[in-house]
């Protein structure tokens, strides 16, 4: 450093470097609109809509680098992306994402339902993976006016919702494997359809099979980064292969049942101890927080009609249950399906028949009624925020 700077410059700008004064966060204040002049056409209402392949005029756009820090945000029309063919996205999984909803409400109105939730996860996950930090509250309010902005794409049939896809990438053009010094955050919309056409709740068969592995103590499991995704898909074909539709992932010694798919697992039933309990794996590293998962252990605990637990569960405990007639319902959660029942799992080669659609599924259909009420009612509540 030249001697001029260390005599004049600050103490703590010479001992932290420029990245001090690189701005920490950009600002919803300074959000930039170009409206496209291309509106794409919008998708036939009485077409069933497929999961991600319909995107909305608009994107929201956000670029940092280490020098100058965030620069402003930006809502632009929808478009592809230039990415040098070096990009840390690229080759070594510096991406993360994340998945919310919107929906329309029987008053018109569009509400996110509980993003917050899905900010304190992608902001864990950025400093997972060294990317630079945000302002939680100033990327909500960015993404609030890019669902504003295309407002008019929220469907507003049964079941229906404007899915929101945060992505945030480290696209630095260089293939050391280090510190991000580039990255680009944005967020793309699609409107979806329901996930249980006809509204009617089909069940799920799982394969269970612990030669394949998820996440792991001490791994990023619990954050929601790309690369934990891609790998999935293989396993999820294996199962496919053995006439199940969804895989149960298992992990350590004792089969502990940690989650399916891309969804969290709960199971009510009666404990060992005679208790009616509602239990789901605790978040140990292995598990995503998931926020339909949050919701449905805070609708249980409000109810106070049966006991509450994040536990382990193996899978000697669940076989147990399962020969005693204890099990009344298993079902994953998350933001795509909400809750999905899950009938049968093959294990060990044993297909083993769970009685979820025999018992109602009346735990299942609770909360899917108690989470579209609050999705879609017209009465203000504390998880929906207003577009
Ligand atoms: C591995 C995994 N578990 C659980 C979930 C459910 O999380 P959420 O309820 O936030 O959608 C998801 C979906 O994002 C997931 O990918």
């Amino acid at each position: 450093m030249q001697i001029w700077a260390r005599k004049f410059l600050p103490v703590p700008w010479l001992l932290c470097g420029p990245r001090r004064y690189a701005s920490s966060s950009f600002k919803a204040v300074d959000l930039q609109l170009e409206m496209t002049q291309k509106p794409h056409k919008k998708p036939d209402p009485s077409k069933p809509l497929l999961f991600g392949k319909t995107f909305t005029d608009h994107m929201l756009m956000v670029e940092w680098n280490r020098e100058k820090g965030w620069g402003q945000p930006r809502i632009q029309p929808f478009q592809t992306l230039t990415l040098h063919p070096a990009s840390s996205a690229l080759h070594y999984s510096l991406q993360l994402f994340e998945g919310m909803k919107a929906f329309k409400g029987r008053d018109q109105q569009v509400r996110l339902f509980r993003p917050w939730l899905n900010m304190d996860r992608m902001l864990r996950s950025a400093l997972r993976l060294c990317l630079p930090s945000f302002d939680k509250v100033e990327l909500l309010e960015c993404i609030r006016r890019l669902v504003e902005v295309d407002k008019d794409w929220v469907p507003s049939g049964a079941g229906t919702s404007l899915y929101v896809r945060p992505v945030f990438i480290g696209n630095q053009p260089s293939l050391g494997v280090g510190n991000p010094t580039q990255a680009l955050l944005y967020v793309i919309l699609c409107p979806v359809g329901s996930y249980f056409p006809g509204d009617a709740l089909s069940p799920v068969s799982l394969l269970a099979d612990p030669t394949f592995i998820r996440a792991w103590v001490g791994g990023v499991g619990d954050c929601k980064l790309g690369g934990n995704y891609g790998p999935t898909v293989f396993v999820q074909q294996e199962a496919e292969k053995r006439g199940c539709e969804q895989v149960l992932w298992l992990y350590g010694p004792d089969h502990q049942l940690t989650e399916v798919g891309t969804m969290n697992i709960f199971i009510f039933w009666t404990y060992e101890d005679g208790v009616l309990e509602l239990v789901t794996p605790p978040l140990d590293g292995v598990i995503l927080p998931g926020v339909v998962r949050q919701s449905l252990l805070d609708l249980a605990h409000s109810w106070g009609e049966f006991r509450v637990t994040e536990q382990k569960i193996t899978m000697k405990e669940f076989m147990r249950a399962l020969e005693d007639g204890r099990v009344r319902e298993v079902f994953g959660s998350g933001t795509a399906c909400q809750v999905c029942p899950v009938h049968r799992i093959l294990y060990e080669g044993k297909h083993l028949h769970i009685p979820t659609m025999e018992n109602g599924p009346e735990l299942i259909l609770r909360f899917q009624k108690e989470l579209k009420a609050i999705q879609c009612g017209t009465k203000a509540h504390e998880w929906m925020l207003l577009v």
